[in-house]
């Protein structure tokens, strides 16, 4: 027996060895595999990267098999019930769960960094006030970069660790500032006595006289959601925060583009699809007619689904007992009838069996984020504020590892054959 594997090409007749670690071999011991002297040489074909691992990350485990998800090992229903979302961003970055005094330090640092740099808040005045407060998000993120020239210094462990510290700080303040201007309200400065949802909350709800009432229930509601949305590996906007960071772009691009990723409603856009969704199903019992629609192959329950997950989402299952616990206090959504709906009876049909559709984390949340005020447009945005610890993480080991390279993937060209280009005066 040897960790190895031995593959025979068969138009040649040829064999070759190539270990195999980690359950995976390398993709680049295959180029040695080719048919003559003028062969480039066999690739691995994987359009979307079903299979392809791109990079080696100590931060977050999946078992999609299992329905397990960790954080530095943490099962995520232990971190969600005992941590809260600044210690979670520790926790992603600095590989260590802070003792007190460290936490404290840690939640003054990310405090004082809140408030943004002079100017960004004028951009707003330049988006339409029907702006989606993504687009505002994503731009005012990128902005940034021309307030910090430092973020460029991306091979300076000092610098990195400021940027990423900056951007856990100041990604909230945005997201509340955009959804400020687009609702006609002035903007809420940041405070440092509140706690970082607590302030947020108070920088998005604050009435005229600048206070609000901070109800604990939804407080640690959106706390916990923080947390389930803090990373969850290589999925599509952070395997975009790397690529665009492994060019050795600074990171307040690299997360505009990682937020331009999520907004897709394949990805973090469907918490805001789910909502449309449940909207326009209307009522319970129109969710077998939606069903049998989504079957016929006309659109797709949102909110279902994963790429990696192959049962029940962990942070769903999490997620709807924290619903449970908001509508409490804001009373039943009625849109949760028909959500339990959907669930209820594509859980047991043979189309979702069959295919191991399961809730994801997007299913609930949207209902709770309705529930506790904020306006649909925002619920992306909530979760790109959550992300960002988990993309300044992954964008922090990429920076630290020796194998990465500038991403830069191979291609099969299906295009013309070589032919001579015909000046244009002499194209019938
Ligand atoms: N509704 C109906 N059918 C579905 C769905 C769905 N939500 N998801 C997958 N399928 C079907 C799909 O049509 C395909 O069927 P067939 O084999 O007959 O062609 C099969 O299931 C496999 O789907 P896939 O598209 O190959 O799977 P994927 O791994 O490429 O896509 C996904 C994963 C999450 C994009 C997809 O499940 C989906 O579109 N879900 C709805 C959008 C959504 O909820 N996204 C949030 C994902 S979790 C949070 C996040 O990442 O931000």
């Amino acid at each position: 027996m040897s960790d190895t594997l031995t593959i025979t090409d068969n138009r040649t007749g040829a064999q070759y060895e190539v270990p195999v670690k980690d359950g995976a071999i390398r993709a680049m011991d295959l180029r040695k595999i080719r048919t003559g002297s003028d062969d480039f040489g066999l690739m691995a074909y994987d359009p979307a990267y079903l299979n392809t691992a791109s990079c080696r990350s100590g931060i977050t485990f999946i078992d999609g098999d299992r329905g397990i998800l960790e954080y530095r090992g943490y099962p995520i229903d232990q971190v969600a019930e005992q941590s809260d979302y600044l210690e979670t961003a520790h926790l992603l970055l600095f590989d260590r769960l802070p003792t007190q005094g460290e936490y404290r330090e840690w939640t003054r640092e990310v405090a004082a960094h809140a408030p943004l740099p002079d100017g960004l808040e004028r951009m707003l005045a330049g988006f339409p006030r029907s702006a989606h407060p993504m687009g505002i998000f994503m731009s005012l993120v990128g902005a940034m970069a021309t307030h910090y020239p430092d973020g460029h210094d991306v091979s300076n462990p000092q610098s990195r660790r400021l940027q990423a510290v900056r951007l856990i700080a100041k990604t909230p303040t945005i997201a509340a500032a955009a959804h400020r201007y687009v609702t006609g309200q002035p903007l809420v400065a940041p405070r440092a006595d509140l706690g970082f949802v607590g302030n947020f909350l108070s920088m998005v709800f604050a009435g005229p006289d600048g206070t609000v009432r901070l109800d604990p229930v939804l407080e640690r509601a959106l706390d916990l959601l923080f947390v389930l949305h803090a990373d969850h590996e290589q999925n599509c906007s952070t395997s975009t925060m790397r690529a665009v960071g492994s060019s050795q772009a600074d990171p307040y691009s690299a997360l505009a583009a990682a937020s331009a990723a999520l907004w897709g409603p394949l990805h973090g856009g469907a918490n805001e699809a789910v909502l449309r969704m449940l909207h326009d199903i209307g009522t319970a019992d129109r969710v077998p007619e939606f069903v049998a629609a989504v079957k016929r192959g006309e659109g797709r329950l949102m909110g279902f689904g994963h790429r990696v997950y192959k049962s029940y989402d962990p942070r769903a299952r999490l997620v709807k007992q924290t619903a449970d616990a908001v509508f409490e206090v804001t009373g039943r959504n009625r849109l949760l009838d028909i959500a339990l709906e959907l669930e209820r009876i594509a859980l047991q049909d043979e189309y979702f069996v069959a295919r191991k559709l399961y809730p994801n984390v997007d299913f609930y949340s949207g209902l709770i984020y309705e529930a506790m005020g904020f306006p649909m447009p925002m619920f992306t945005v909530l979760f790109a504020v959550a992300r960002t610890s988990g993309w300044v993480s992954q964008w922090e080991e990429m920076s630290r590892d020796g194998e990465q390279k500038i991403t830069r993937p191979r291609q099969i060209y299906t295009g013309s054959a070589t032919r001579p280009f015909v000046p244009r005066s002499a194209r019938a």
